[in-house]
């Protein structure tokens, strides 16, 4: 036989007032649980500044284009008190390497890959918010490549850096900005057959993660593109 349970009056108004003031205190959390911030996708064409501590402690200036509606992508290197390189990359995977002064360097290479996609953080991990170079930052990690750091006000980048140790300080973000098509144009002696001395081009370039960035080369970060 069920037993019938009669509560006083008394009873069930403190019942329901205890059940509503549960609710209340749920209520913050179903009505509004902290979304995890994502990054922005990057323009699809900006102009950045960026200031470049190699992992062996080599400073540049780089002035990086990023073009992705004409599909290419250009970092022109500024090694302290060293050589000015230029590094053109296009859609297709080829890629240029050269300087504009008397020696007319020159290496051409040829990737599998295309360039960078905007929303290439995608599906990166999200860390936290840190103070970084003054700025109060969301944090993301990807594919144990990259740390990603966007300021929080204005969802500008503000530094990244490589699992390799090198590090990038976002110096200038001018988005829409499009360096002209003539700027766009490797050197004649590019496209000559001659042989030139690329040793000393790949050596100035250091180890390559920030072109590896855009181009997306490495194995690791393949799954990015
Ligand atoms: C560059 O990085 C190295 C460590 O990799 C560090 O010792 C050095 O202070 C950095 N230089 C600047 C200017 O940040
Ligand atoms: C890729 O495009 C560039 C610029 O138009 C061109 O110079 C290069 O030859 C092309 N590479 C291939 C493999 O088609």
């Amino acid at each position: 036989m069920a037993e019938k349970i009669f509560l006083s009056p008394k009873h069930s108004i403190s019942l329901s007032l205890s059940l509503l003031s549960a609710a209340f205190l749920l209520l913050p959390a179903l009505a509004s649980p902290a979304p995890t911030p994502t990054p922005a996708p990057w323009p699809a064409q900006f102009h950045s500044i960026l200031f470049i501590n190699s992992s062996k402690g080599v400073l540049q200036v780089t002035d990086l284009w990023y073009d992705w509606p004409n599909r290419r992508n250009f970092n022109i290197i500024q090694n302290q008190l060293g050589k000015k390189l230029y590094d053109l990359e296009w859609g297709n995977g080829t890629s240029y390497y050269y300087t504009l002064d008397a020696n007319k360097e020159c290496r051409t290479m040829h990737f599998a890959v295309g360039i960078l996609s905007p929303n290439w953080l995608d599906g990166a991990n999200y860390l936290g918010q840190v103070d970084k170079d003054g700025f109060l930052c969301n944090v993301w990690e990807k594919v144990d490549f990259i740390w990603y750091y966007e300021d929080v006000a204005t969802k500008r980048p503000v530094y990244w850096a490589f699992y390799t140790g090198q590090t990038a300080h976002v110096m200038t973000f001018e988005v829409g900005k499009v360096l002209d098509d003539p700027d766009w144009q490797a050197p004649v002696y590019c496209f000559e057959e001659t042989e030139v001395n690329t040793d000393a081009l790949e050596s100035e370039f250091g180890f390559p993660a920030h072109r590896s960035l855009i181009r997306g080369v490495l194995p690791s970060i393949h799954s990015i593109v």
